[in-house]
């Protein structure tokens, strides 16, 4: 048994998450962190809102309310759709919380006192009319690059080029919508990662088992152009955790906040803080603090792939760069992007599918399965609606749930609501016994290693490999010649219910809690023992057929949800 501290990227505040989102973090870190506990290991999965940067203010104008209320809503509302796409986390936190305030503000302290801190003075925009900077995306004009009219002074969403808000040309206030801005100066504090270049060009070569999507990323940052650049960590913005150099006043920083990404990765620490302080836990320091056992821990981070520079190279400067020991991330799972219908999900324009409107149209294990099935794990991955709908009516329905029902069914019919006695085991159920094992243990080898894909397509060759079983058994025909024979295949056959359902719980949590329900299974136990497995419910055990575990997508669906989702959100 060991221990695993999995931690999600934190979805920013501004608004529900689609499904891109979805699984490009939260739901692989759950699956995982579902599977490590399953087969017995102490984990800790954290999670929060991301509440800080111009997003989140200029999201809560939009709402027309204060910040602070707006934010404290829409943790609330995250919270609840989390929560109801059985997204397991320890404690789902706040990056505005106290905890993340002061351990932010210790961190700056920190670095500065390390010498890795300069204040420097920049020119940026003011805006008289609003009488404040405008940093980032209270910024937009004309891209320099495209010419588009409405590009953000952070980025040009037509072609995504990165920009500073000054390089805009006809820049206007997103707040006034005033033209008559100007270049002030004001003080600024950057964090000298240059300085860290090569600490962290060792660390990421060390890491030969991370997937290429990730080293890659950051081995691009580090070395191409001019190499690892120093990074503001300061904005003019009043929402935020004020720039103070831990309990003190920070001279020439008045009035300032950090960067909503320094601040944010602080917050998995802090998280644990919260959690604890929530009363859910009673030691932080033993999953964080190398001085305090958790050198012992295995960290995992799991994001999407534009994640990945502030991950392997920002969060570790903060944390190596304070010379203190915490705990640096063992290995980072990336994902690429999920793409709607041949174009982007897109928040903004409301295109694709949001998590509470899937919610609204199937419940949550129909999309743990396709997205975690599908998870773009090599490439960039599709959803159309027409690959939903054959994989959710050929895996779940023809294939899991077809199995289950129709063992239970023909059992009922047969020899009652009870696992039948009668006759012993043949070399075709030796097969299927050794077999089942097999792949049982190729799928924990690809879950170990956090392969997914390959993973969903075991989890999917053993459910299938029960209904070959079934289909050239046919104990329907058997019972007619030789009844005995034909219970020992029934009575395999109810086996393999309890054991998908604990094979495939991380997956599909709902569904496999149906199925040991209907097979008056009181524990979730993994099959460590596949032969053994294969023999807990002894002859007479009683059962209830239960109800369709999934109901197949009819074309008319498919046609209705594919017109509601193309664009501009109801
Ligand atoms: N909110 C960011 C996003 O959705 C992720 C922040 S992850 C953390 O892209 F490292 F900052 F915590
Ligand atoms: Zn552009």
């Amino acid at each position: 048994m060991a221990r695993h501290l999995i931690t999600s990227a934190i979805p920013y505040i501004n608004g529900i998450k689609h499904l891109g989102n979805l699984v490009g973090s939260q739901l692989p870190a759950d699956l995982y962190a579902r599977y490590l506990r399953a087969r017995g290991h102490e984990v800790l999965f954290l999670c929060a809102t991301d509440e800080h940067g111009t997003p989140a203010e200029l999201a809560a104008a939009k709402a027309g309310k204060p910040v602070a209320e707006y934010c404290g809503e829409m943790h609330d509302v995250q919270a609840d759709i989390a929560a109801r796409f059985g997204l397991s986390f320890d404690h789902f936190g706040r990056s505005s919380s106290p905890q993340n305030r002061r351990l932010t503000q210790a961190f700056a302290a920190r670095l500065a006192d390390e010498g890795l801190i300069d204040e420097v003075e920049q020119q940026q925009i003011y805006s008289p009319t609003d009488g404040r900077f405008l940093p980032d995306r209270y910024v937009e004009g004309t891209c320099p690059n495209c010419g588009f009219e409405d590009a953000r002074g952070d980025q040009c969403d037509n072609c995504t080029k990165q920009l500073d808000p000054e390089e805009l040309v006809s820049p206007r206030s997103t707040i006034s919508g005033a033209t008559d801005l100007e270049m002030r100066a004001t003080k600024h504090l950057m964090l000298r990662q240059s300085a860290m270049k090569d600490r962290l060009d060792q660390w990421i070569d060390s890491k030969v088992d991370w997937p290429v999507l990730t080293t890659s990323i950051a081995k691009k940052w580090l070395h191409d152009g001019d190499g690892l650049q120093d990074r503001g960590i300061t904005r003019d913005l009043s929402w935020g955790v004020p720039v103070r150099r831990g309990d003190a006043e920070w001279p020439g920083m008045e009035g300032k906040v950090f960067y909503v990404w320094f601040d944010a990765p602080i917050e998995y620490i802090a998280c644990a803080q919260e959690w604890v302080d929530a009363g859910k836990g009673s030691d932080w320091g033993r999953w964080w603090r190398t001085d305090q056992g958790a050198d012992d821990v295995r960290y995992t981070q799991f994001m999407g792939k534009d994640n990945v520079p502030f991950h392997t190279l920002s969060f570790p400067s903060t944390i190596m760069g304070s010379n203190e020991p915490w705990k640096l991330v063992d290995y980072i799972k990336s994902f690429n992007f999920l793409n709607y219908e041949g174009g982007q999900f897109s928040t903004s324009r409301g295109r694709g599918v949001f998590m509470d409107q899937a919610l609204e149209i199937l419940p949550a294990d129909y999309w743990r399965w396709w997205l975690l099935s599908r998870v773009p794990e090599t490439s960039d991955v599709e959803f159309t609606w027409e690959t939903f709908q054959v994989d959710v009516n050929k895996d779940l329905a023809d294939v899991l749930g077809n199995f289950v029902s129709r063992i239970t069914k023909f059992c009922r019919s047969k020899f009652g609501e009870a696992v039948p006695e009668a006759g012993s085991y043949g070399p075709a159920e030796e097969a299927l016994i050794a077999e089942l094992t097999e792949r049982v243990a190729r799928y924990q080898t690809q879950m170990d290693a956090i392969e997914l894909r390959k993973a969903a397509q075991e989890l999917r060759a053993i459910w299938a490999a029960g209904n070959e079983y079934l289909q050239a058994q046919a104990p329907w025909s058997t019972f007619k010649t030789d009844p005995d024979k034909a219970a020992a295949q029934v009575r395999l056959a109810l086996n393999l219910i309890p054991l998908y359902a604990n094979l495939s719980a991380p997956f599909i949590p709902d569904a496999a809690a149906k199925m040991l329900r209907a097979m008056r299974v009181a524990d979730m136990v993994w099959p460590e023992n596949v032969p053994e497995a294969l023999a807990l419910l002894p002859a007479g055990h009683g059962f209830e057929v239960p109800e369709v575990l999934f109901a197949k997508i009819s074309d008319e669906d498919r046609n209705a949800w594919s017109e509601r989702f193309a664009g501009t959100r109801d």
